[in-house]
């Protein structure tokens, strides 16, 4: 019996300028390009190990101790993209074990409850495909293999990085070069922090994939918004991580959650996923740049009510100081569980 094992971890990621829709569903092609900060891997990951052998009868996955089934499609997609590489490089190297030919056994979990709304699905796809990518030992680059984690969720895509990531859209004709690539390392910017603040773990109200696609068929703020306000937000979010200017960088991020729920609302049926709890933590976070004079807090919402917040090293005490403060002084706040409320860093 020949067997072969490999191991990967993915973070998970939190877009500052979002993902929501695709010009292409199959092959999970996006409306826009996006950028996202990747948390780190010792605060919310995945951590995933396969093995193959020639003994092994079917493809398996166990997810969090349970098994799972490996039929949906994304998932199929992956693996054929991966094996279809492997099967390249055997072709060209027939002393090569055939691992392309035999069957996976999948371990996947994850350090952080699957269904808290926090992207889970971007660190899985990611650890599975880097995962494989390892085992089959793949010569491509991550902004490659990250084309082939794209089409198991989009978001996955950015989570092959650490530090500040986009997701480039590519060429309209064909998406062939709709991948992510690294805007900076962690080390570019280490005073960077986040706060993510669970309002609920309940799993989410309409799921991204079909909220995005109702989005799509029936927003005309949508329109505005792809053509409009991304492009150029795109290029000032990369600059203003480039130069380290939070004041910039807080501002568009605030701006790009606050314009993706807007075009959630403008779809019909409308899609909500911001709470009262939600809003009050908005509304703490401008009182408390106001009161600064300053940015110095940026909250950014996905597909659920969750915020997290972004902040400087330097203002840690006054943002979550605020924020403890408020949760016993706001009525509804106290729905917040402040043993939930975690700092984490940004990967390296
Ligand atoms: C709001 O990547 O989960 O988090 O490609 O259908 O799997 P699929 O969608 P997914 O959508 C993420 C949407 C978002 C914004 C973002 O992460 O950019």
């Amino acid at each position: 019996m020949s067997f072969y094992t490999a191991s990967a971890t993915a973070p998970v990621n939190i877009a500052t300028l979002k993902y929501w829709g695709k010009r292409d569903k199959s092959l999970n092609l996006p409306t826009n390009s996006s950028i996202s900060v990747t948390l780190s891997q010792d605060d919310l990951r995945t951590l995933t190990s396969v093995a193959t052998s020639d003994e092994y009868k079917e493809d398996i996955l166990w997810l969090n101790g349970k098994p799972e089934s490996l039929t949906s499609e994304r998932t199929k997609a992956c693996l054929a993209d991966l094996r279809k590489l492997r099967a390249e490089m055997e072709g060209t190297d027939p002393s090569l074990p055939q691992l392309s030919k035999w069957k996976l056994h999948i371990v996947s979990e994850n350090n952080f409850p699957t269904a808290a709304g926090l992207a889970s699905s971007a660190a899985g796809f990611a650890a599975l495909v880097v995962a494989i990518a390892k085992l089959f030992k793949l010569p491509q680059d991550m902004s490659e293999i990250s084309k082939i984690a794209r089409k198991g969720s989009g978001s996955a895509c950015r989570s092959l990085f650490g530090g500040y990531v986009a997701w480039e859209m590519g060429d309209l004709e064909n998406g062939e070069d709709s991948k992510a690539v690294e805007v900076a390392p962690v080390s570019h910017w280490p005073t960077m922090k986040a706060a993510i603040l669970v309002v609920s773990d309940d799993k989410k109200d309409t799921p991204s994939t079909s909220g995005m696609q109702t989005t799509v068929a029936t927003s005309d703020l949508f329109e505005h918004r792809i053509k409009n306000v991304v492009p150029a937000r795109f290029e000032e979010m990369k600059k203003s991580i480039h130069d380290k200017n939070f004041e910039v960088f807080g501002k568009l991020t605030m701006q790009d959650s606050n314009s993706f729920h807007a075009v959630c609302l403008d779809s019909y049926p409308p899609i909500f996923y911001l709470t009262d709890t939600s809003k009050k933590i908005i509304k703490l976070v401008h009182q408390l740049n106001d009161a600064e004079g300053k940015i110095i807090a940026a909250y950014t919402f996905d597909a659920g009510p969750n915020a997290v917040i972004y902040y400087e090293q330097q203002n840690e005490s006054k943002v979550l100081g605020l924020i403890h403060k408020h949760f016993s002084l706001i009525p509804g706040w106290d729905k917040v569980d402040t043993s939930k409320l975690e700092t984490v860093d940004i990967a390296a």
